[in-house]
């Protein structure tokens, strides 16, 4: 390498068989890796970080931190004292102050975390069934209650079967990697959910353009005759954009190439299709896909998730799916919430309605005052800057305005379309909403964004 080490920058060995290699970072005022020049990636991602021994890997991401802490732009992890609420008591990591925050930053899309319909149910199941299930339910059993969940979550998805896992993370890399072997393929939309990815490290995958089932149906001619099994995974709703799938014209290619189709509905339950039963619903496609997973923490304000199927294909992921075989049912409270949370939504007694009032209020209002806000029609709004300093610096702004959102920077999203993600849930009023956006629009003008 021919960087010459100068005061101003750092260097840390790596390994390799052959020689000794460095890797050079400019260095800060604060004397720490400088935050402003360098992304996750460079931590996470970097190909040359596999010659680097775990305790320089660890330096260099703890410095890089430091000096975001240092410069008080380490907003992640951000402490909350009393959960998530719509105004949530929020620990300034700078001065170690309380805030109160208007939080724009959680998934709770329904407010059911707060529900006190649902508090009170639990209690009376906590009372019952105590906490933790024991064990794993084809050694230990299973519990009634759990059945009564994979029973609900099925009639809501129109599928004839269900089981719940401990998370949705643990849902997706179950029924993924329990399904495809060394001759089978998931071909992915490229904005599909890290959980769905990571389903797929022992076997094969290929990804299309995202939300395009022209880009999709090239990638199908390209494998075919080639796998056994082709799975086409794509997510309802997109987590980080908000649009959502083109799911009747990806099921009609996919269908054609002989592809199974699964869609993870983690962003849609709760939110679209008639009373919240998620995107097939929302496109009348009932029947048609293969497979559904999602979770029951975002919209349904517990945690576990689940995947719904016909009962051949749940029988046959009892068996093979080791994060099911393998793990404790989930927390029983959280089945009796998840339970309770899916009957007000079914009934439409969940605020649907008052969500998408919002919904519809801050893109219009976004969209008036000039921000790009991609296909967002959800409750999910991506404000796209394409400049990670930038999307630091309005977190910041807002964080200091007692507005909590997240920022989302390379290389979470390429670098052009680098945003700070704002969730809306039903609870808020129309008047925290006018605030929040008259002063997103404020700092927006000062960043030069709009
Ligand atoms: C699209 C999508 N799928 C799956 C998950 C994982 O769900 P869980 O948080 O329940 O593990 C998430 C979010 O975290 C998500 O956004």
């Amino acid at each position: 390498m021919s960087l010459i080490p100068t005061p101003s920058r750092k260097h840390y060995h790596l390994f390799d068989q052959e020689q000794i290699d460095h890797m050079y970072f400019d260095i800060s005022p604060a004397g720490e890796i400088d935050a402003n020049k360098y992304s996750l990636f460079n931590f996470t991602g970097d190909p040359k970080l596999e010659y680097a021994e775990w305790e320089s890997r660890m330096d260099m991401m703890n410095s890089w931190f430091s000096d975001m802490k240092k410069s008080n732009r380490f907003l992640y992890e951000r402490e909350s004292i009393d959960g998530s609420k719509i105004i949530s008591q929020v620990v300034d990591p700078e001065t170690g102050d309380i805030r109160e925050m208007l939080n724009f930053a959680s998934n709770d899309y329904l407010n059911l975390t707060q529900d006190k319909r649902i508090w009170e149910k639990v209690k009376e199941v906590a009372e019952q069934y105590g906490g933790g299930a024991g064990g794993a339910p084809l050694l230990s059993g299973t519990m009634r209650i759990i059945k009564e969940l994979q029973e609900k979550i099925a009639s809501m998805k129109a599928m004839e079967a269900s089981i719940v896992y401990t998370s949705g993370y643990a849902a997706n890399v179950g029924t993924i990697s329990g399904l495809l072997g060394h001759k089978d393929i998931a071909i992915y939309d490229m904005f599909s959910h890290a959980s769905l990815i990571d389903g797929s490290k022992g076997s094969n995958k290929k990804f299309f353009a995202h939300n395009d089932p022209v880009s999709l149906e090239k990638v199908l001619k390209s494998v075919q005759n080639k796998y056994i099994n082709k799975l086409v995974v794509v997510d309802g709703v997109y987590s980080m954009d908000g649009d959502i799938c083109n799911l009747p014209e990806i099921l009609d290619v996919a269908h054609y190439y002989g592809a199974w189709v699964l869609v993870d509905e983690a962003h849609a339950t709760g939110v679209i299709g008639k009373n919240g039963k998620g995107t097939v619903d929302h496109f009348g496609l009932e029947g048609k896909v293969d497979i559904i997973t999602g979770t029951l923490s975002k919209s349904v304000g517990a945690v576990g998730g689940f995947v719904s199927a016909s009962q051949k294909l749940i029988n046959y992921l009892k068996y093979n799916s080791r994060s099911y075989m393998f793990s404790t049912s989930p927390y029983l409270p959280a089945v009796s919430a998840s339970l309770e949370g899916l009957k007000l939504i079914e009934k439409n007694e969940a605020g649907q309605d008052k969500l998408w009032e919002n919904i519809q209020y801050v893109k219009n209002r976004l969209l008036k005052a000039g921000f790009n806000i991609g296909n967002a029609e959800t409750a999910i709004f991506p404000i796209i800057i394409g400049d990670d300093n930038k999307v630091k610096e309005m977190t910041y702004q807002l964080h200091l305005r007692n507005i909590f959102v997240n920022p989302v920077p390379y290389p979470a999203v390429p670098r052009k379309l680098t945003r700070v993600r704002m969730t809306i849930t039903a609870g808020f009023s129309i008047e925290q909403l006018k605030h929040t956006l008259n002063q997103v629009e404020e700092i927006g003008k000062d960043l030069n964004i709009i």
